[in-house]
């Protein structure tokens, strides 16, 4: 079974370009979970816990699928509230044994800092500007005309991410050589927004592919829809390791 996601980021000689993929299982209910786990185990690193799967199925199915699995889990739930109840969260966060989990950069230094500092063995990723939004939703969402291209603003919020001590950010593809250059090489790079040039971009804004999310230095690709809808999941699954392995050879990796 793959899922060595740990011996991978420990190995310096090997890179596995499938320990870069993280699969987001958006799916209504823990069955189908576990399937596209069975399905994918040996294809992608990490399995991603979003709304849609946590609401409907709770803390019971992160265990689930990390035991089923074996690998990481990455909660991407998000949170954004006042400091206390993010506290709690994220102590509840890291007690599933997650390996990373999220926090919106959106309300600053003082909730960044309060979830690092109880986040426990846990990997905070601050979620800098959703990939759904263009430069039209955030002048809608009333964001400073200052940052009214989402570069600027993604940049803004991935330097207090990295101030506040989260070990990475969210963003997109298209952000993310800025985002490189800004925080340094440590700084780990989350990218949804991952489309092929034959997929639907659906409600995604800022896409790229993997190959050009690797080349502008993310660490990792976040895929739902373009794996979950494929006719076949692990072929759709194998053909973006192909290009994250294409990038990260053309980068002299
Ligand atoms: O189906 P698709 O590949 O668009 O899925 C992207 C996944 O990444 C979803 O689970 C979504 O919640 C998540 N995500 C995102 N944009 C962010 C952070 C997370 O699309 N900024």
């Amino acid at each position: 079974m793959f899922c060595s996601m740990k011996e991978r980021e420990a190995s310096t000689v090997s890179f596995d370009p499938r320990g870069r993929i993280i699969f987001a299982l958006d799916v209504p209910n823990t069955g189908d979970a576990l399937r596209y786990a069975r399905l994918l185990k040996d294809h992608v690193g990490v399995f991603k816990v979003g709304l849609e799967l946590f609401v409907s199925a709770g803390p019971e199915v992160v265990k689930a699928v990390h035991d089923y699995a074996g690998c990481g889990v990455f909660l991407d739930l998000k949170f954004h509230d006042i400091p206390a109840t993010v506290i709690g969260a994220m102590r509840s966060a890291s007690g599933l044994g997650v390996r990373f989990a999220t926090v919106h950069t959106s309300d600053g230094a003082s909730l960044l800092r309060a979830a690092v500092e109880a986040a426990a063995g846990v990997k905070v990723l601050g979620v800098t500007v959703l990939t759904s939004l263009g430069q039209a939703d955030l002048a809608e969402a009333g964001i400073d005309p200052a940052y009214k291209e989402p570069l600027d603003l993604v940049l803004h919020r991935a330097r207090l991410a990295k101030e506040s001590g989260c070990a990475g950010v969210v963003c997109s593809g298209r952000e993310a050589s800025a985002v490189r250059k800004t925080c340094g090489k440590d700084f780990v790079i989350v990218t949804p927004g991952i489309r092929g040039k034959d997929d639907h971009a659906g409600d995604q804004r800022r896409v790229v592919t993997a190959y050009d999310a690797v080349k502008n230095g993310a660490d990792y690709v976040v895929v739902g829809r373009p794996i979950r809808d494929a006719k076949d999941p692990q072929k759709a699954a194998g053909r973006i390791a192909s290009e994250i392995e294409r990038a990260h050879r053309e980068m002299g990796g």
